[in-house]
Parts: structure tokens; C-alpha cells; sequence
């Protein structure tokens, strides 16, 4: 121990003394090695999470082929080993340490093993075992309940990583209030409230960090629209909207005009308008050729945005693009399958997954993924569990989970996982996570925090879970 320790010191001090005196003491390692303190790193990053008792970050699943230290907030905590195990151990100098044979991946001594993947070497390394901790299932466990209960609110992280949580419906009211979940503390406290209730809103991160929310649903269909500042805690109304709606699609374009498209007063709508952050005002652009709620908007690598799918009165298969350049809505090849409430994602190569969602005559389990190459969309992989109302989020190793949703039975509480290099989705947790119309956001720890939603047609929730 005391060898490996020095080795650490070493390391450090031949290449950064400086970094020393800043992360002494920053890892702290718990019950299966509470022996070994790791102190240093030559990679800057930020797992300094004094709430948890050991950085040695866990991985989210026993497969070997779940790989990522899901609770680290440093890309350099994942090894895995020669045997298709995986291991989270911290980020450290790997010259410091003795080579595997680069054939072989052996090591001279057989209290060690062999690291083929590490992050700041090309070459495999040997770790003695007692300073690595094996990676653990991750699930979702309890964290402190919200205030007040609520679905079909918007969470949104702000600059400083606490999760914002505005409006949504407690028993059938409309929310003005809005709380503040502080990743620390895993504690939710309530905040200044929005000027207005409302539900069924959009929440979009503008390049400054503030936050702005627009139209939802509050007695009326609503066009007023309102900007969070974090730096004060202050909600300021800014311009209304052109046109009331909810369930409504929002989405930043890459120069930080907010986009909104579609939704509904009543009647599915057509209209589009942007939200220019400098002057405050809201512009009519190019109306979609086909009214839709419900449906998606994805922004692509080259700026255009994908809306998919959704409901007019009858279920959507139709998909359209739009092109920021000239505003201009155009349709592309349709869906194989007509959904409304389903989920897409971007998945890290620049395509688009389709998830889920409520079809004609049943819940979907059905995936398709728009090919950003040729513009076609192909079924992959189904889900284990039909699914709408549910939440897709690609997590930072590029895979994406899929919680919750409605199957009509409400009893959806598996946690699924899928992987784009094979295109199957794998049910990672059994554990109770059943609720729909709620939301998921990934904390800066790459913890996954799951608010609020509803169990049934009458229940919110103020439980959240994270995993
Ligand atoms: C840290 O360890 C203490 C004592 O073992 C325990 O009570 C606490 O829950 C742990 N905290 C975390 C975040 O694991
Ligand atoms: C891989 O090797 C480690 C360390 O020797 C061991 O603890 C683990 O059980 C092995 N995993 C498999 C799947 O053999
Ligand atoms: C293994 O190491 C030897 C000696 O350093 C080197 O010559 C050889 O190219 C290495 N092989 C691989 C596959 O890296
Ligand atoms: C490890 O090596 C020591 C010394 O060579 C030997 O006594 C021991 O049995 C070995 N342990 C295992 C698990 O191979
Ligand atoms: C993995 O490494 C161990 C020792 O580190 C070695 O005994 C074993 O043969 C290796 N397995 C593979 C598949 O390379
Ligand atoms: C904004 O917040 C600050 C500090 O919390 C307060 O003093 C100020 O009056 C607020 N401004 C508005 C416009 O509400
Ligand atoms: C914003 O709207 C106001 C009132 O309609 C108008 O006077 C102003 O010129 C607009 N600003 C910009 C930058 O378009
Ligand atoms: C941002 O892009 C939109 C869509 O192309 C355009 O209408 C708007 O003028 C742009 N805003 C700025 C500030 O460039
Ligand atoms: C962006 O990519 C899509 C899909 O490949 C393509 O249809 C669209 O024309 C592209 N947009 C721009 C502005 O190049
Ligand atoms: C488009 O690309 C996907 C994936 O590369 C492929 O499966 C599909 O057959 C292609 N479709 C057409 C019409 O080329
Ligand atoms: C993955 O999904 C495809 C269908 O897209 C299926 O043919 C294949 O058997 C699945 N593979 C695994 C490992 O489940
Ligand atoms: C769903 O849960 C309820 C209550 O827990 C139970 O009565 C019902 O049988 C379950 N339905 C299914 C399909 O599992």
C-alpha cells in the first residue's frame, strides 16, 4: 500500500506539483479498499464528490459489456480488464506503473491484474488487485422527495448543476411553483415561483444559462412566456408567444434562437416561431406542412431540425425537416410505424433513435433510427417493454435509457438500456421506477435523476430516484 501510495507521490511530483497541493486528498476510497487513498491525478477533472465516500466510481451494470463509470465525472475512471470484467479505478499516471506483457496481458505477479483499457496510456498496465474495486450493479435508489408532487413539468440542469423543476399538474391544478434539486444534498427546496401556472410547457437552456419557459396549458392555452435567471433566482415575463399552445416541441438552434414548433389550443397546430435571446421577441418562421403535438424535434449535427411523428387527430407517420437557412419545413421519408408520446435521441454519430410511443390501437415497442447518411429510417432493435410517456436519454457513453412510461397496464418498471453498436435494448434494472409524464435529467456526476411524473390517470408523485 504504502509502496503504491509513494509511487502516486512520485508521479505526481515529477509532473505537477502544483496539482498536488489542489487534489490532495480528493479520493477517498471506501468499504472493499478503505485501505487506499488515492491522491492524485495528472488529468484535470472534477470527481471530488465529497458526498460519496469512495470515488472509485461503480459501473452501471455487471455486464461486462456496460462499461462506463456512470457515477464518475472524469472520462478517465474505466478499466477494463483482460477478461471482459470491468473495473472503475481512479485516474492516474500510467507510466508509473509496471507493464503487462503486450501479448499475453500477463503480469509478473499474480496479486495483480492486467488493465488493458486505460485512459492515459496506450499500453496495458498491472494494478494490484486491492486497489481496484469491482464494479457493483448500479440501480435507482430513493433521494430526497420534491415538495410538492407533480407530472408533465420541465426539469432542466442549471449552470451550477442543481436540477430545475418548474410547473406540471398536481391534482388537476396547474403549478406556478418551481424547486431546485441540489446534487450535494440529494434535497429539493422551493424557489422563487413562475409569474404564471402552467403545465405542459417547454423549458429551454439559453447560451447564457438562463432558462426559458413558454406557453403550457393554466385554465387557458397559454402564449405568455418567462425567463429564470440563476444568477438572481428571478422569473422576468418576456415577450408572448405569437400563438398559444402546449405540447408544444422547443429546441435551442445552434446560434441560441429557441425554436418552437407545433403543439396545440384545442386544434393541432402548424405554427413555428423563434425566440431571439438579445432582443426578446418571438418572430413567425415557416409554418410545418403537417399540424402535430406530441410529436419530436431533434437538432441534427448540421443544424437542421427533425420533427417526427405525433398526433393531428389521427397518429402521425409523417417526418419533416427544417432547414434554419431558409426556414423552410420540408417532408422527408415517413416513419415505418404512426406514433405520438414516443421519445428521440441523438445518439453520438449524428443519428436519430425513435423510441416507443403510443400507436393506434396500443402502447409501441418499436425503434427506428433515421439515418443521417441517406435520410432513411430503419427498425432496430425493440424494446423488451412497450412503452409511452416514457423518457430516452443517450448517457455519456453514447448508450441510451429508456425509464418508465405508460403500457397500459401501468405496471412499467424496468429500466432499459440500448446499445448502438448492436442496435438491442437490455433491461438493466427490475428495480420500481414505474411512472410516466415525468422527466430525467443527468446530473454533472453522471448520475441519472429521475422527478416527479404520474402512477396513474389521478396520482403525481414527488419521488425521485436516482441511478
Ligand atoms: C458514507 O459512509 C457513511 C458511514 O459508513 C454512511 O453513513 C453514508 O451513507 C455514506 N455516504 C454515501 C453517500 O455513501
Ligand atoms: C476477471 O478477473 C478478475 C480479477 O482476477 C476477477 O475478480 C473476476 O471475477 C474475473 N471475471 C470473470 C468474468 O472471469
Ligand atoms: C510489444 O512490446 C515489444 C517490446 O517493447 C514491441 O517490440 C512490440 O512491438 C510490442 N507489440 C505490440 C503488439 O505492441
Ligand atoms: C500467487 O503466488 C504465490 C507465490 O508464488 C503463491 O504462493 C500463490 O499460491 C499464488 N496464488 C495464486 C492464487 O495463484
Ligand atoms: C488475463 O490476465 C491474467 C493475469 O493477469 C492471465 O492469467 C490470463 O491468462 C489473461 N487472460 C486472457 C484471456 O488474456
Ligand atoms: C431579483 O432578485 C434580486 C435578489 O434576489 C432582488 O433584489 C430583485 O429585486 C429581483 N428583481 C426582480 C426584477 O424581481
Ligand atoms: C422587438 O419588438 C419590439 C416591439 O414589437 C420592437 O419595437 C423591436 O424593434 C423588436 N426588436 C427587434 C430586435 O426586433
Ligand atoms: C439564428 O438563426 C435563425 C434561423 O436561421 C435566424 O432567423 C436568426 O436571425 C438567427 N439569429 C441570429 C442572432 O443570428
Ligand atoms: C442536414 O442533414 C439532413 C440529413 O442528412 C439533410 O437532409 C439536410 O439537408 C441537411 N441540412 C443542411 C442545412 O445541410
Ligand atoms: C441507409 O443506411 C442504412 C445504414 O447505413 C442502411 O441500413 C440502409 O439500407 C440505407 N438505405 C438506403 C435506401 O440506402
Ligand atoms: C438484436 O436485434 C436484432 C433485431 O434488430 C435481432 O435480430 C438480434 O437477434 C438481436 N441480438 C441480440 C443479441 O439480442
Ligand atoms: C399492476 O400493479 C397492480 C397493483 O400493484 C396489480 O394489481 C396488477 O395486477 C399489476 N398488473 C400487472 C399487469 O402486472
Amino acid at each position: 500500500m504504502k509502496k503504491l501510495l509513494a509511487l502516486f507521490f512520485i508521479g505526481i511530483i515529477q509532473f505537477d506539483i502544483i496539482n498536488l497541493a489542489a487534489t490532495s486528498s480528493d479520493y477517498v476510497c471506501g468499504q472493499s479498499i478503505s485501505a487506499a487513498k488515492f491522491s492524485s491525478s495528472l488529468q484535470d477533472h472534477s470527481a471530488r464528490n465529497t458526498a460519496t465516500n469512495c470515488s472509485v466510481a461503480e459501473c452501471p451494470s455487471s455486464s461486462a459489456d456496460d462499461n462506463s463509470c456512470r457515477a464518475s465525472s472524469t472520462p478517465c475512471f474505466q478499466y477494463s480488464l483482460n477478461n471482459s470484467s470491468y473495473v472503475c479505478g481512479p485516474a492516474v499516471d500510467c507510466s508509473i506503473f509496471q507493464a503487462c506483457d503486450n501479448v499475453t496481458h500477463q503480469c509478473a505477479s499474480n496479486t495483480s491484474v492486467c488493465i488493458v483499457d486505460t485512459c492515459c496510456s496506450t499500453r496495458a498496465v498491472c494494478l494490484p488487485l486491492y486497489t481496484l474495486d469491482f464494479c457493483k450493479p448500479g440501480d435507482w435508489s430513493s433521494v430526497g422527495n420534491l415538495i410538492i408532487a407533480r407530472y408533465s413539468h420541465t426539469a432542466s440542469v442549471v449552470d451550477d448543476g442543481k436540477v430545475l423543476v418548474a410547473g406540471g399538474i398536481t391534482s388537476s391544478t396547474s403549478l406556478q411553483s418551481v424547486e431546485l434539486f441540489d446534487p450535494l444534498t440529494e434535497t429539493w427546496t422551493l424557489i422563487n415561483s413562475m409569474n404564471m401556472p402552467r403545465r405542459l410547457h417547454t423549458a429551454s437552456t439559453l447560451p447564457d444559462g438562463r432558462i426559458l419557459v413558454a406557453g403550457g396549458f393554466h385554465s387557458n392555452t397559454l402564449a405568455s412566456t418567462e425567463i429564470y435567471d440563476p444568477l438572481t433566482g428571478n422569473w422576468t415575463r418576456t415577450g408572448d408567444m405569437n400563438f398559444p399552445r402546449y405540447s408544444h416541441e422547443a429546441i435551442v438552434l445552434s446560434n441560441g434562437t429557441v425554436l418552437v414548433v407545433g403543439g396545440t389550443d384545442g386544434v393541432a397546430s402548424a405554427h413555428c416561431e423563434m425566440y431571439d435571446p438579445a432582443s426578446g421577441n418571438w418572430t413567425v418562421t415557416g409554418d410545418l406542412n403537417n399540424r402535430r403535438y406530441g410529436h419530436t424535434l431533434s437538432l441534427l449535427q448540421n443544424g437542421s431540425v427533425l420533427a417526427v411523428g405525433g398526433y393531428d387527430g389521427s397518429f402521425l407517420n409523417s417526418v419533416e425537416l427544417f432547414d434554419p437557412n431558409v426556414e423552410v419545413w420540408t417532408m422527408v421519408q415517413s416513419l415505418n410505424v404512426s406514433r405520438r408520446l414516443h421519445t428521440a435521441s441523438l445518439l453520438l454519430n449524428g443519428s436519430v433513435l425513435v423510441v416507443g410511443g403510443r400507436g393506434q390501437s396500443d402502447a409501441l415497442s418499436s425503434c427506428e433510427l433515421f439515418d443521417i447518411a441517406n435520410g432513411t429510417w430503419s427498425l432496430v432493435g425493440s424494446l423488451n417493454n412497450k412503452r409511452y410517456g416514457h423518457t430516452a436519454t443517450v448517457l455519456p457513453n453514447g448508450k441510451v435509457m429508456a425509464t418508465g412510461g405508460d403500457d397500459y397496464t401501468g405496471n412499467l418498471t424496468k429500466t432499459e438500456l440500448y446499445n448502438p453498436s448492436t442496435g438491442n435494448w437490455t433491461i438493466i434494472s427490475n428495480s420500481d421506477a414505474s411512472r410516466y409524464s415525468h422527466t430525467v435529467s443527468v446530473l454533472r456526476s453522471r448520475k441519472i435523476l429521475i422527478t416527479g411524473g404520474q402512477l396513474n390517470s389521478s396520482t403525481a408523485l414527488s419521488t425521485t430516484l436516482l441511478f
